[in-house]
């Protein structure tokens, strides 16, 4: 008989006929001569009830009908006298097609995330990380969704590179070169040139500069890959895998840029909302994982508000008055210094209430290729006034739009970009960076430069924003993280 999947199942009226159903057994319980399977196959997080009678099957199946066990199930599909579901099969026949041995770490409800953690293998079994992982599913499905309908391109940017985007230095070496005998120069610098791309390469830090290249034959691109960072970040919002969705677009100004981002968010949360009600409902009401029940209010009130557009000078503003007021930052926050994530959720959480799109940074601490505001010195008189302490002249600021959100902090980072080669070189130089490897982003500056703009969304923490998880580890099936690379 075909099998119908749970999710079918439950919507069918059809009572009184057979149905199949696979899946594996989440819960089991008996009284009376009559046992209750609640049977998940990960196609809802709803299971549907089985109700057999102990005389219809052997004691040897009844008893390896245990947590975790995987079943087929053909019997007659019937009205629930249950309340909380429309539905149950009335087992005729059950085959074991996997036994599950009394092993199994998933026995007992209310695990921490720690320990499911530990079973990376098994957690996706959970009702709570099949509310997760579909919830993900649908984020990815929106994302893709949105650039299509949009007019936007899907552009694949290597993974392997020899360039540095965001001149972090923070990358993964890519070598097939045997690390046990490495020839060395006379200076003591590795010779690449018999390893396999015959130059030094790494896993990409992002897409960015190949994006932009997309861009300027296409008109609109987005990314939507694997990123990698080795960075030494062991803070519940950083992976050093993780994935990364970066649009690029030609004649983008800053406020367009701005509403690009706005409104791709609002739609993702949308679509959320719409698609994945089930599995938000379920985390909304788990009272362990969302205590105040307040997910769905936070998700929907996303949607109402209009985002905050903050220039970092008055940001400083703000927070300096907030110290004056009594408020204590362990990290400094002085014109010239870049926020903490303490600052970022003072000014969303505390003094906003609302997303923040922060804009026009100083250069001190942003990436070479921000579009620099003019006149030079725009940012110089407003540092002084709020106290810019910095040995160098702070210079112009940079058209960044880093987009802020609550409990998360920055969930974007984005720019408009430096479309004049003089000036991107200038600032090149300035860092006295290495240009070796930026040759061909640097053409598209020479043939027909574009005035254009992008951003990239950290994938993992829109998750986090939309699931109310509190540890990115827990929004992504395998977490990469310092000193973890099991599963
Ligand atoms: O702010 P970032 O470093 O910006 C860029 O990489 C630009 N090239 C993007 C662009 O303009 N095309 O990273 C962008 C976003 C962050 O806002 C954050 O959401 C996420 O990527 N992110 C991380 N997410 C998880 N773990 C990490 N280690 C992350 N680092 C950045
Ligand atoms: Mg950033």
């Amino acid at each position: 008989m075909k099998r119908t999947k749970v999710i079918d199942a439950l919507k069918s009226t059809a009572y009184g006929s057979d149905i199949c159903v696979k899946g594996w057994v989440r819960s089991k319980r008996g009284s009376k001569g009559i046992f209750f399977i609640a049977l998940n196959d990960g196609s809802t997080i709803k299971s549907m009830q089985i109700v057999g009678e102990d005389t219809n099957f052997d004691e040897e199946t009844i008893k390896r009908i245990t947590t975790g066990a995987c079943l087929s199930v053909v019997g007659k599909l019937v009205e629930s006298p249950a309340a909380g579901q429309a539905s149950e099969i009335q087992a005729a026949e059950i085959e074991i097609l996997g036994d599950c041995d009394n092993t199994y770490p998933l026995q007992k409800k209310g695990a921490s995330m720690e320990f499911l953690r530990s079973v990376a293998h098994l957690r996706p079994r959970t009702n709570l990380f099949g509310a997760i992982l579909r919830i993900r599913h649908n984020m990815a499905m929106a994302i893709h969704t949105y650039f299509h309908e949009h007019g936007y391109f899907y552009f694949h940017t290597p993974l392997i590179t020899a360039s540095d985007c965001e001149g972090a230095g923070n990358m993964f070496q890519v070598t097939t070169k045997n690390l046990y005998d490495l020839k060395k120069d006379e200076q003591g610098k590795i010779i690449y040139d018999d390893d396999f791309f015959g130059e030094q390469t790494s896993l990409t830090v992002s897409g960015q500069l190949e994006g932009d290249l997309g861009e300027t034959g296409l008109g609109a691109i987005y990314t939507f890959g694997p990123t990698f960072r080795a960075e030494n970040s062991n803070t519940p919002r950083h992976l050093a895998e993780f994935w990364m969705i970066e649009p690029e677009v030609a004649f983008l100004d800053q406020e367009e840029l701005m509403d690009l981002e706005e409104d791709f968010i609002k739609y993702c949360v949308r679509w959320a909302l719409e698609k994945c009600k089930d599995d938000l409902e379920f985390i909304n009401n788990n009272k362990f994982i969302t205590p105040n029940q307040d997910l769905i209010p936070r998700l929907e009130s996303v949607l109402k508000d209009e985002f905050v557009r903050l220039p970092y000078t008055e940001g400083i503003r703000i927070l300096q008055e907030a110290k004056k007021n009594g408020k204590k930052f362990e990290f400094p926050c002085e014109w010239g210094d870049d926020l903490a994530s303490e600052h970022e959720r003072y000014l969303v959480e505390e003094h906003f209430k609302k997303p923040v799109i922060m804009t026009d940074y100083p250069r001190s601490f942003k990436s070479f290729y921000m579009k620099q505001n003019t006149p030079v010195d725009a940012a110089s008189p407003d540092g002084a006034s709020v106290g810019y302490k910095g040995a160098v002249a702070p210079g112009p600021t940079m058209q960044g739009t880093d987009v802020l959100f609550p409990s998360i902090g920055e969930i974007i980072g984005g720019s408009v970009r430096e479309e004049s080669l003089d000036k991107l070189m200038a600032e090149i130089n300035r860092r006295e960076m290495d240009t070796t490897h930026l040759w061909w982003y640097l053409d598209t500056r020479k043939y027909g430069s574009c005035p254009h703009a992008g951003f990239g969304l950290g994938f993992e923490r829109l998750i986090l924003f939309v699931t109310g998880m509190q540890n990115i580890r827990d929004v992504i099936p395998f977490p990469r993280t310092p000193k973890n690379a099991e599963f």
